[in-house]
């Protein structure tokens, strides 16, 4: 059987933005990029919807009063109201109220996980979803609380048969790291312990993140990584994963219909810095085999 399925992140939607903040984002146009994201989604017809964080421009650097914030927050979920696929979101750390630091309007809007969610999405496939705050709404920990519920969830795949996707706001393998820099810079607060765990979760076969605004697919030891570029400037798209019996994961990088907005995002930086955010093409574009799927599918 095949699952076919889109990963999207980091939609940013700002309703009053007067600058369009760091790039590639284009808040000043972030209704624009929200709108066309969901006719995009519904015509691939998916079985089910990941969202990875960052829905609005809440706490952290953005400062949204808080009407404003509560705006922002159900004009995503009426936008988002209109996906035909079933939707599974986790928090970001710009998803709380910026002058409370609450994430009370957010949960009571959207299905959001406390702490971690399991839910069955395909025969065979669940979706372990995580949030990262719910010990500091702005910056992501690998807590001990999750850090237990997941290797509850893993055995109970285990016993099931079943597969656990991952998908969690923030990274979990560093991207560039300087001499100097320790070594889980950019990544969530004890990704070592998240990484520790992952190697002795074993029904863990892929993991999704968003946060960094970069597209990176990587085969880090038996696990697929999966980050996907932000919903709101270059490459201004979101991912279509197939996820095959025979153990294979391919990606499918769908760009949204805003010319305009696209090469607004792009003029803001260099072709280098607009590469590293679209990652190469098989980062975008590719297949990699799943050992963790293909040895639980028996493909
Ligand atoms: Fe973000
Ligand atoms: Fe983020």
């Amino acid at each position: 059987m095949t699952i076919r399925f889109v990963v999207m992140t980091d939609s940013h939607y700002h309703p009053t933005a007067i600058r369009d903040w760091g790039a590639p984002k284009m808040l000043t146009q972030s209704g624009e990029a929200l709108e066309t994201s969901v006719p995009a989604v519904n015509a691939l017809d998916a079985d089910f919807i990941i969202h990875g964080g960052d829905l609005v421009c809440g706490g952290g650097s953005f400062d949204l009063p808080t009407d404003e914030y509560e705006h922002s927050i159900r004009h995503v979920a009426e936008t988002y109201g209109r996906l035909q696929a079933p939707i599974h979101y986790v928090p970001g750390n710009h998803d709380c109220d910026a002058q409370t630091g609450s994430f009370d309007s957010l949960f009571s809007t959207f299905t959001m996980p406390q702490i971690l969610d399991v839910v069955d999405v395909a025969p065979g496939v669940r979706l372990a979803l995580a949030n990262l705050y719910h010990r500091d709404p702005v910056t992501g920990h690998w807590t001990q609380e999750l850090d237990e519920a997941l290797r509850v969830a893993d055995l109970a795949a285990k016993k099931d048969g079943a597969a656990l996707l991952l998908v969690l706001h923030e990274w979990i393998a560093p991207g560039h790291v300087r001499p100097g820099d320790d070594y889980d810079t950019g990544c969530v607060v004890h990704a070592d312990r998240l990484r520790a765990t992952l190697v002795e979760c074993s029904s863990v076969v892929a993991t999704f993140s968003g946060h960094r605004h970069v597209n990176r697919l990587r085969l880090w030891r038996d696990i697929v990584l999966v980050d996907t570029a932000c919903l709101v400037g270059h490459p201004l798209g979101f991912r279509e994963i197939t996820l095959d019996d025979d153990g294979f994961l391919q990606s499918r990088f769908h760009v949204l219909d805003c010319p305009q907005l696209l090469a607004s995002s792009r003029a803001r930086c260099s072709n280098e810095m607009n590469q590293h955010y679209a990652g190469e093409e098989l980062d975008r574009n590719g297949v990699v085999l799943a050992p963790r799927y293909q040895q639980i599918t028996g493909g």
